[in-house]
């Protein structure tokens, strides 16, 4: 059976033949190229079919070898290996090497890898005063978004993207540098100093000193909190081609620097459809206020008034493997931290929606950040910091999906096409005959 999609055209009784290629293995599917589609005309002077998909709901935009998920099953696996045993057994500057060159690294490679990493944790002491520059009550996503594009004047050399020793120099850059300007959007809105780097810690551990070392003189790091932060590192370190991995790769595409290109990707993360949901899920969490008003909220979502925060995915139609883990996570920081009071109304949320009908039929499940929020929370991050959170980890993804990107040779800058749904050619219009135009067609009231 030949490899093809026949498409007959009605409208002309003309008859295509379109190849359909395969991903790597039969069952993560098969595809054929939109282009294809173009040859498919109703007259010669017809434009071509185009495929229509609002929000990329069927479209592929490119081939990538970094992430795996499946959505129906609930499976997530990084370079194939899955994400639960990553987060069993792994930690974060491990798994971000996977993600970056394809392989688990050697002890020599996760050596030289951690050294580099380290020595480029300092950032340039204007970025202080960059930071300084901020209004106090400044959301720290903001600071961080500013302040990583500000990256951009410190390195002109970035701009040479197409040369591997100059991305391999950024990505060193980046991965050191985000939990340091992190943590010092933090200190900031604290009005606390800055603290630098300290690097005796690991890649987690000095991220907790930078965020809240006093007046001690060496900080030293809870061993159950570390971990626990490094596997919520791990569990967000990438998703494949989400919303800002997206933002990555187009922003990628005009060959903009990194710093610039993840400015662009961090924006994308921090509204509350995506890496912005765990602020929001708290934030419910609070306004519901306790478990005997759950019901009644539950009421409202139903009712469409609003979503239920930290439910619900684009791709995962079961539960999301990655908010599995950190479910029984919690337990284990809950036991150093005391309980979440707020994890009570959570699992009564969890508990509703998992027999509702709305819910189930829709497939709605607990997403990653579900139980992130409340795991941030006993660990004393303010609900501010937890997309900053989120940002951290996942640039180790960006990064990923940027090079591949930059190394595809398929791949040219971003630009998709339109319906166009406006007028058709006409001629301009004097400015004494406009009013009189504008009123025939009601354009008026909709300026007001
Ligand atoms: N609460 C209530 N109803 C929901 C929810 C929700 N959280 N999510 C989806 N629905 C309903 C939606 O109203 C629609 O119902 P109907 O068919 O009656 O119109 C149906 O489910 C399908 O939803 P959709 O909006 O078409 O789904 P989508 O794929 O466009 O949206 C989503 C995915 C994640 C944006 C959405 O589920 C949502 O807004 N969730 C809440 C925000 C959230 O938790 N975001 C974090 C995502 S995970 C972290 C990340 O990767 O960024």
């Amino acid at each position: 059976m030949p490899d093809t999609l026949t498409i007959i055209d009605n409208r002309t009784g003309q008859q295509y033949e379109v190849p359909i290629a395969h991903a790597t293995y039969p069952e993560y599917g098969s595809y054929i190229r939109a282009a294809d589609l173009k040859k498919v005309k109703s007259s010669p002077t017809d434009f071509g079919l185009l495929s229509y998909d609002p929000a990329f709901m069927n479209t592929a935009s490119c081939r990538s070898s970094v992430t795996f998920i499946d959505g129906d099953r609930g499976i997530l696996r990084y370079r194939g290996y899955p994400i639960e045993e990553l987060a069993a057994k792994s930690n974060f500057l491990e798994v971000a090497y996977l993600l970056l060159w394809g392989e688990l690294p050697t002890q020599t490679q996760l050596d030289e890898w951690t050294h580099w990493v380290k020595m480029h944790t300092m950032v340039h002491e204007n970025i202080k005063k960059f930071i300084d520059g901020f209004h106090h009550d400044a959301h720290p996503m903001g600071m961080l978004v500013s302040a990583m594009a500000a990256l951009s004047t410190f390195y002109p050399e970035s701009k040479n993207v197409l040369d591997p020793a100059v991305r391999k120099q950024q990505i060193y850059r980046l991965i050191a540098k985000i939990p340091t300007v992190s943590a010092y959007a933090y200190r900031h809105s604290q009005g606390l100093p800055y603290v630098y780097p300290d690097n005796d810690l690991n890649y987690v551990g000095n991220f907790l000193n930078m965020m809240f070392k006093m007046t001690e003189v060496k900080y030293t790091p809870d061993p159950v909190l570390e971990r626990a932060l490094n596997v919520l590192f791990i569990l967000h370190a990438d998703h494949e081609q989400n919303c800002s991995a997206n933002a990555m790769r187009s922003v990628g595409s005009s060959q903009a620097d990194p710093y610039v290109s993840l400015a662009s990707a961090a924006s994308a993360l921090y509204g509350p459809l995506h890496g912005g949901a765990n602020e929001m899920v708290l934030r419910m969490l609070r306004q519901i206020g306790s478990k005997d008003k759950v019901a009644d909220y539950m009421k409202r979502v139903k009712a469409g008034e609003f979503k239920l925060m930290g439910f619900g995915h684009r791709v995962y139609k079961n539960y999301d493997p990655r908010a599995k883990i950190l479910k029984e996570m919690a337990m284990q920081v809950f036991e150093v931290t005391g309980k979440n009071p707020l994890l009570d109304m959570a699992l009564e949320l969890e508990r509703i929606a998992l027999e509702d009908d709305y819910f189930v039929s829709r497939k709605l499940y607990p997403n990653v950040d579900f139980y992130s929020g409340l795991i941030y929370q006993a660990m004393k991050f303010p609900v501010d910091m937890f997309p900053v959170l989120f940002a951290i980890p996942r640039t180790a993804g960006w990064l990923a999906q940027w090079q591949e990107l930059l190394e595809d040779g398929e791949q040219k800058i971003a630009r998709p096409r339109q319906i166009y749904t406006g007028e058709d050619t006409r001629s301009y219009v004097a400015m004494q005959k406009r009013a009189e135009a504008a009123t025939r067609t009601e354009a008026t009231p909709a300026l007001m």
